[in-house]
């Protein structure tokens, strides 16, 4: 059956913000439609998004943080074709009762939030995430929901940051592992502009997808870098070793050295591309780098001054959250409006 009412959950997140404006850009084929907690309309950026989306033409199905039960959200999601999840990783498990009330619901498919490794590749036990993520996908499978579940390996938007420890300041990076390993890296606009595709193409159904912007290594990410600041870029590889047990002694820990892992032992490589086999128009690493340095470096430069650690996890605290919208914003305003955000920077 075909797909047309669709819901987005998570649409307030980095990632959730871009599905649904490409999901906005074909209103011929999709009625949008987004999952909104009130708790979250106390962030005022959040409140700004949802107000640019409603304005695109979202619909928006609001749910009082204390009725998000099962019978509250059966009725929420009465009606609709499709639930594609963008829910931030802190909330993954949640998508067992949205699944839950989507079967309920009469909902045709589920999108999980996986957006990240190859997880048919990606070794059990590295992070507590990935696990999770994994098991809510084998929920999912084995339930009577169709699904597709979309890996694309790196968001580009988290390079050049803090997350993957750039200094742009003092055009330094400090990286951990093979910086000569290739992994694959999607470009949030990418997604977007695929995923309404995918929603339309039966083989999607019931499949696994992958998709990439391009694949690349951390040494090419930086000489990208490098071309586009058009000044040398100092690379420090703290550790080549691997794998590490987080608790030891000189040990890797925390969720940016579990990506670098990963990389380093081959595991973020994406096969089978849907959008290569297509031969759909992808961003690469050097337009990215481009896009970073030319237009809005200023603004980035302002935030690893400020040394924010917590940039790529909005969902941790609202203050950060908040931080990194005005990251977004400030790379990537000229696809996608942001407008009250940059009111931020300072
Ligand atoms: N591969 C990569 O490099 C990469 C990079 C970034 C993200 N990702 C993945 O992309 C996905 C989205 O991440 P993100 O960074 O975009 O997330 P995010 O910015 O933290 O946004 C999370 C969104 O989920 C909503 N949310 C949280 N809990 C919810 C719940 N229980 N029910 C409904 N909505 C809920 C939040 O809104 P409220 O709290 O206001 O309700 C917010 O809109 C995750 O799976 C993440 O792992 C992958």
């Amino acid at each position: 059956m075909h797909i047309r009412n669709v819901l987005v959950c998570g649409a307030t997140g980095q990632l959730g913000t871009y599905i649904t404006n490409g999901l906005l850009d074909s209103p011929d084929d999709f009625n949008v439609s987004i999952l909104v907690r009130e708790i979250g309309l106390q962030d005022p950026s959040k409140q700004a998004v949802v107000t640019v989306l409603q304005s695109r033409g979202a619909k928006v199905v609001f749910v009082p943080d204390v009725s998000f039960t099962l019978e509250g959200l059966i009725e929420s999601l009465q009606g609709f074709d499709c639930v594609i999840s963008a829910v931030g990783t802190p909330s993954v498990e949640s998508q067992y009762i949205m699944l839950e009330a989507a079967l309920r619901a009469g909902v045709q498919r589920f999108i999980p939030s996986s957006w990240g490794f190859d997880f048919d590749k990606l070794p059990q036990d590295v992070h507590p995430v990935w696990d999770a993520k994994r098991k809510f996908h084998q929920t999912l499978i084995d339930s009577d929901m169709d699904y597709t579940i979309i890996c694309l390996g790196v968001i580009y938007e988290s390079f050049f940051t803090p997350f993957f420890r750039f200094d742009l300041q003092k055009r330094r990076v400090l990286t951990r592992g093979d910086p000569d390993a290739k992994f694959a890296v999607t470009s949030y606009s990418d997604i977007a502009r695929w995923l309404p595709k995918m929603l339309l193409d039966p083989a999607c159904r019931n499949a696994h997808v992958n998709v990439y912007s391009q694949i690349v290594t951390f040494r090419e990410a930086v000489e990208c870098f490098e071309e586009a600041a058009g000044a040398p870029f100092n690379m420090e590889i703290e550790s080549r070793a691997s794998p590490w047990r987080c608790g030891q002694a000189n040990c890797w820990c925390g969720f940016t050295d579990c990506v670098l892992y990963i990389i380093a032992q081959g595991g973020a490589v994406i096969d089978n591309a849907w959008n290569v086999a297509r031969g759909e128009q992808s961003t690469s690493m050097r337009e990215f780098a481009e896009r970073v340095v030319t237009r809005r470096l200023p603004a980035l430069t302002y935030l690893a001054i400020r040394g924010e650690k917590t940039l790529h996890s909005p969902s941790h605290t609202r203050v950060a959250r908040s931080r990194n919208a005005i990251m977004v914003e400030s790379v990537l305003s000229d696809d996608f409006p942001w407008p009250v955000l940059s009111a931020d920077c300072g």
